[in-house]
């Protein structure tokens, strides 16, 4: 098959099954979409999956429907709204990405690859998957999705990621002139419903005949990976103590881990067991396990009541939402402790 008679089978595919996404225009429709809204979606779809994703872009949208209101937020307020999305530089990125398109480009974002790149936070893929989606420019958008389709479809055995330059090659290749938007999300479809990672339903696939990798009966162990190494166990401890109805929580560094959002005081994650942030009557209450990127943690939770004063943090009043999953799982097990 050539290569526009891919393209065209796989947007005939989309134009009847694509799936509906709130930041989506479906196709036919004529209305171009929101940049705002694909920008916001793409940054947070980035490891992260379309379910985990509604309900935050709807409370994003809902609370700062455009970018001049995103700009104009508070800090904190953002921060607690992305609060479980995990990787909060990206969350720190987006609101100086808000901000610069309203200081520099006049609240209105640019409407080319070239152009989104210069935006602090947009890299390659987040430029172009804006690009081809908002503004139609055919450029070629490559994650994950993206790498496994189009690793079967061209039988690519080398792996990643040594065969990512390939892959894009390919990629771009396969990238239509017309409809490009459509098209590259057809592919995030694609490998999202039906070229899945472990069992591709290949039954039903618009490009089952052209499948190389399905020619050869090797597509479930495409693409091919470099093995990981394991990852690092470490070890911390944090200390939750309650003064009445409130919480003695801390602002972590902007930098870093977690970084801007709250956290209980810890010791650095090290097995150091550091020092409390206040004198207390603290009581080990359990164990909670959390695995960032680069290591799994095991963290040893203190807890005491208190109506002394901390060395550091403040007292304030905690609901759970406002804090990073693995801060928020400490508090589960700390708020059900009887008075
Ligand atoms: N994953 C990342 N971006 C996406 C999009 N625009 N549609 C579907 N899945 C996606």
């Amino acid at each position: 098959m050539r290569d526009t008679d891919l393209s065209e089978t796989l947007l005939h595919w989309y134009d009847r099954h694509a799936r509906a996404l709130p930041w989506r225009v479906p196709p036919g429709d004529t209305a171009r979409p929101d940049p705002y809204r694909v920008w916001l979606s793409e940054v947070m779809l980035q490891q992260t999956t379309v379910a985990a994703v509604r309900d935050y872009f709807a409370r994003f949208t809902a609370r700062w429907p455009t970018v001049r209101d995103l700009a104009a937020a508070a800090d904190a307020d953002v921060m607690a709204e992305w609060a479980g999305l995990g990787y909060y530089a990206r969350a720190r990125n987006l609101l100086k990405c808000a901000r610069a398109v309203v200081s520099d480009h006049g609240g209105v974002f640019p409407d080319t690859r070239d152009g989104l790149l210069t935006l602090p936070g947009i890299g390659p893929y987040t430029a172009a998957a804006i690009a081809s989606i908002a503004f139609d420019e055919p450029a070629t958008v490559v994650d994950g999705n993206v790498e496994r389709v189009i690793s079967r479809l061209r039988l690519v055995e080398t792996p990643l990621p040594v065969a990512k330059p390939e892959i894009t090659r390919l990629a771009a290749d396969l990238t239509p002139a017309l409809r490009p938007g459509d098209y590259a999300q057809a592919v995030m479809d694609l490998g999202a419903t039906i070229c899945t990672p472990r069992s591709p339903a290949c039954g039903i696939c618009p490009w089952m005949d052209p499948c190389e990798a399905r020619a050869t009966g090797v597509q479930a162990t495409l693409p091919r990976k470099a093995p990981k190494t394991a990852k690092p166990v470490r070890e911390g401890v944090v200390w939750l103590a309650r003064r009445g109805g409130q919480w003695l929580l801390e602002t972590r560094p902007e930098r870093g881990l977690l970084g801007g959002m709250p956290g209980w005081p810890g010791d650095a994650w090290d097995g150091s067991g550091g020092e409390a942030p206040l004198d207390a009557d603290w009581k080990a209450i359990g164990e909670v396990r959390h695995t960032f990127t680069h290591f799994h943690l095991i963290l040893t939770v203190m807890f005491a009541d208190t109506s002394g004063n901390p060395r550091r943090g403040d007292f304030r009043a905690v609901t759970g939402a406002e804090l990073p999953t693995v801060m928020r799982k400490a508090f589960d097990l700390a708020k059900v402790v009887p008075r």
